[in-house]
């Protein structure tokens, strides 16, 4: 009876500092304060259980990081095996043990010439660094003649993190406009939506292609021309592989990614490809690119990176780039670039761990499987009156939530559609999070079949209920 009154007491305590000493990422604090915060405790499997012993079906991976679940017991021991040999070293002329193993592992499994690894902890640094090394590459290219490629093309609706330079290829307003002075100046090409189409106008090919009805690929000639006018004074184009993903959920159609390849090599631009939301599986193969059989010349990775457990992100990249930094020490090639915490020992560890459940568990194979269950109970909810479209790539999936279902109005803003879905799926036992009026389902990649089975029925029954249909 006392233990239960004190851990009501530290719950209530908790609650009342976390409102007043947390500015949440991402969160209109107004609105946040002005509610019962949720504080999660512990975690296992598919679940989270808040302090007041509350359990949650976590439906965003924790933010799109977790890959075999919480309290997975092969990451829990090596992240407590690493403890008891180093916590941190730093990797600034010097190693340590995993990350020298990590990187031997990624470069092994990366698309065909990714063989250079380095280190940063999150995902705006990985495609930060990226920039930074397309941009040096040129600058003191031998040839000399490279100097005037300064800019990156980039894609409308597109997210890179929120560091300057990768705001600075970003292309959602919502999250970049304020910043825009701040910024350096890019080239922005029109996300893969189809804008030329009348029947498809505005609207991503993805969900038209899978009906065959759309292929006209006008967004890959906007990329052309850009290529064309510009190509002279570009470092790189700056792409999100497969999915928009913050921009909520757009799948590129089938073959988009391969011809923006091509461009690429034809006009003698880099590629970097920001994996760091659709890498490690999330997709159904451990990078997205190979889903179209290229390889990028810059590929960043985080979020899944350590199976959810520690920021640890990479940059990888060709040894035709890395060569172009080598030189005389007072030559200054070098990448003048890294975190205190680059190629943390205990996050290595963790991805070590996390990359060998995937050979172990055939994690890939079950991840197809699950996709297409996961489409198949999706199916239904295409029927819903304030569904517009439903969109999925591998276990990401996005569903738009329209007023009306013929003119695709969109809700506007201050409706917080998205917000009280995910609040009604919280109230249900869920914890999922919307972009705008798109609710994202993003399960971990072992979610049982009952998982997903579940997963669904709550966000149906929260749409329709705040939909009221
Ligand atoms: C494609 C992509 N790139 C970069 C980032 C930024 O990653 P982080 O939040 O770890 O900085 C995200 C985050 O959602 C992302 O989806």
């Amino acid at each position: 009876m006392q233990r239960n009154k004190r851990a009501r007491n530290d719950a209530d305590q908790l609650e009342i500092d976390d409102r007043k000493f947390i500015w949440h990422p991402f969160t209109q604090m107004q609105d946040y304060v002005a509610e019962t915060p949720l504080i999660i405790e512990r975690a296992k499997g598919s679940y989270l259980y808040d302090i007041r012993g509350r359990r949650y079906l976590d439906g965003v991976s924790s933010l799109w990081v977790t890959v075999h679940g919480h309290r997975k017991r092969a990451l829990d021991s090596a992240v407590r095996k690493q403890i008891s040999m180093v916590a941190h070293s730093t990797l600034l002329g010097i190693s340590n043990v995993p990350a020298v193993k990590l990187a031997k592992m990624l470069a092994e499994r990366a698309p065909k010439g990714l063989t250079k690894v380095f280190y940063s902890d999150n995902g705006s640094t990985a495609v930060e660094v990226g920039l930074k090394m397309a941009f040096q590459y040129w600058r003191q290219h031998r040839s000399g003649s490279h100097k005037k490629r300064t800019k990156f093309i980039c894609f409308e609706n597109a997210y890179h993190g929120d560091t300057i330079g990768s705001v600075g290829v970003g292309g959602i307003d919502l999250f970049h406009e304020m910043y825009r002075p701040l910024l350096m100046e890019s080239i922005r090409v029109p996300a893969p939506y189809c804008y030329r189409c009348e029947k498809n106008r505005n609207r991503p090919h993805s969900s038209e292609e899978k009906n065959g009805v759309c292929s006209c690929f006008s967004c890959i000639q906007a990329v052309e021309q850009a290529l064309r006018e510009h190509a002279g004074e570009v470092a790189a184009l700056v792409i999100e592989p497969l999915v928009h993903a913050a921009g909520g959920i757009i799948v590129q159609p089938p073959g988009y990614l391969k011809r923006i390849r091509e461009l690429c090599t034809r006009y003698g631009v880099l590629m970097i490809t920001d994996e760091v939301a659709v890498g490690i599986g999330r997709t159904g193969t451990m990078f997205a690119c190979e889903r179209e059989d290229i390889s990028p010349d810059i590929l960043a990775i985080a979020k899944g990176l350590t199976g959810g457990y520690l920021p640890v992100a990479a940059t990888l990249t060709t040894e035709e780039i890395y060569s172009g930094f080598l030189g005389a020490y007072d030559e200054f090639r070098t990448l003048f670039h890294g975190h205190t915490y680059t190629g943390n020992p205990l996050g290595c560890a963790a991805a070590i761990a996390n990359l060998e459940i995937f050979d172990r568990e055939q994690t890939l194979k079950k991840v197809r499987k699950k996709a297409e269950l996961l489409e198949r109970l999706l199916r239904p909810l295409a029927e819903l009156h304030h569904v517009g479209d439903i969109r999925q790539c591998g276990l990401m999936v996005g569903i738009e939530l329209v007023k009306d279902k013929n003119s695709r109005e969109p809700y506007d803003y201050s409706e917080k559609m998205g917000i009280r879905v995910i609040m009604e799926a919280r109230r249900r036992g869920m914890i999922i999070r919307p972009l705008g009026n798109v609710i994202v389902l993003m399960p971990h990649l072992t979610f049982s079949p009952a998982q997903l089975e579940r997963m669904v029925a709550i966000t149906r029954v929260s749409i329709e209920t705040v939909t009221q249909t």
